[in-house]
């Protein structure tokens, strides 16, 4: 293809191309760079090419005038004859004009994640130039306040780095010997895990499709977490199966105290609960775990497993704290959310009593009165350190640590 700049218009040779194979792209491509009403000569061999030129011109508002010469004499030796003038509409402006900007692909630089997203910016990648008219999506997170978190780039990134293969992790046929009442423990403990895993996969997995996809990186984030709960439901079933063929029991108890995550409709209250105060309960269950776990394959799962939690807390909290710096009522409503679920469970259990005795026996090790007394020592530990966890979180996300403390000690006693 030659391009001649014979002024004041130019010409294109597109040689044996023809619009059955892509000759239009070459066409635009030269248009584009030319003002409206401005000439374009079209030089070709393709036996169709006036034919479809014709009605290329047509759907896309370009005017043609037919050469006074026969396109036989319009060649010369080096190149194809003279087959039409194109003279370049203003369909194609038309069809930009009030296009909108969705936004700037990268969150970092000021100004390029939009506070309110218009609805029909919809699927549209952000930085994307949007045509106008085009569907209107409903998102019910479709506010920045609503779901964004400061450094969620770098969260993200690392989340995704940090993803693990369950087949090759964990060594699962390393070798241990488990006394029969110690490994059913464990089986016990993995059953109430893998409950608890379920509604941390389901809780953000409900509120993805509700994100506006202009909040890219909130989104992604969160289908990450999800991909983290299902590996963690897969290891704790494998752990919980790997010598036997039962899992333990799921209480009442247990199932409210998470049905009541499960049906928080608002985001950040979600986020506290779950990942803030339910999560970060975890973090300690798991470290106790990867410490007290009686066999190898317990103690990495809880390891991994951990790791992948922390995530999950940090984005919560720092998903609450850019919320908290937004709106001043918002601890205001975290401290009613903490109420009303300590109101709602009133009336159950909490921990259920087959997970705390089995959890006394992974930390005793052996049935001795000795044994059995560290155990349950080890236990009241952890729950101090829960508590004590709990209570420096909210104290970072602005509460007294009077109130702190009040609130940490109406958090559920299923841990989640
Ligand atoms: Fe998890
Ligand atoms: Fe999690």
């Amino acid at each position: 293809m030659t391009d001649m700049v014979s002024s004041p218009s130019r010409t294109i040779d597109i040689e044996e191309l023809g619009f059955d194979r892509g000759a239009h792209l070459l066409i635009k491509r030269a248009l584009s760079g030319g003002a409206v009403g401005e000439r374009l000569g079209i030089r070709g061999r393709d036996a169709a090419l006036a034919v479809h030129l014709r009605a290329w011109c047509r759907s896309q508002g370009h005017e043609i005038i037919w050469p006074e010469m026969p396109p036989a004499e319009a060649a010369t030796t080096e190149s194809s004859p003279l087959i039409a003038w194109v003279v370049r509409g203003s369909a194609p402006e038309v069809r930009w004009r009030g296009a909108e900007q969705a936004g700037l692909p990268d969150s970092l630089v000021q100004g390029a994640v939009n506070d309110h997203p218009p609805a029909t910016w919809g699927l549209a990648a952000r930085g994307a130039r949007v045509e106008a008219g085009g569907p209107e999506f409903f998102f019910g997170l479709n506010s920045k306040e609503q779901v964004w978190a400061e450094g969620i780039p770098r969260l993200y990134a690392q989340a995704a780095a940090a993803q693990w293969n369950p087949a090759t992790a964990i060594d699962w046929g390393e070798p241990f010997e488990l006394a029969p009442e110690i490994e059913s423990a464990v089986v016990q403990v993995m059953t109430y895990l893998i409950e608890n895993e379920n509604a941390a996969l389901l809780v953000p997995a409900r509120f993805i499709a509700q994100i506006h996809p202009h909040f890219r990186e909130v989104m992604q984030l969160l289908a990450i977490q999800v991909a983290d709960e299902a590996r963690h439901v897969e290891v704790f079933t494998r752990r919980a199966l790997l010598r036997g063929s039962e899992l333990g029991f799921s209480t009442v108890g247990g199932q409210a105290s998470l049905k009541t995550l499960l049906d928080e409709p608002d985001f950040t209250l979600a986020s506290f609960l779950l990942s803030v105060l339910g999560e970060g309960t975890f973090l300690n269950l798991l470290w106790f775990l990867q410490q007290h776990g009686p066999d190898p394959v317990t103690r990495r799962v809880a390891q991994l497993a951990a790791q992948d939690e922390a995530r999950h807390v940090a984005f919560g909290m720092g998903h609450l704290q850019y919320q908290i710096s937004k709106d001043g009522t918002t601890l205001g409503r975290l401290a009613a959310a903490v109420d009303r679920r300590h109101e709602a469970l009133a009336h159950t259990a909490g921990l259920n009593e087959e997970v705390f005795d089995a959890l006394i026996l992974l930390a005793a090790g052996d049935w001795s009165p000795d044994a059995i007394a560290k155990g349950f020592s080890e236990v009241q530990r952890l729950k101090q350190e829960m508590d004590a966890d709990r209570q420096a979180r909210l104290i970072r996300l602005g509460f007294p640590a009077d109130e702190a403390a009040g609130l940490s000690a109406l958090h559920t006693r299923n841990f989640m």
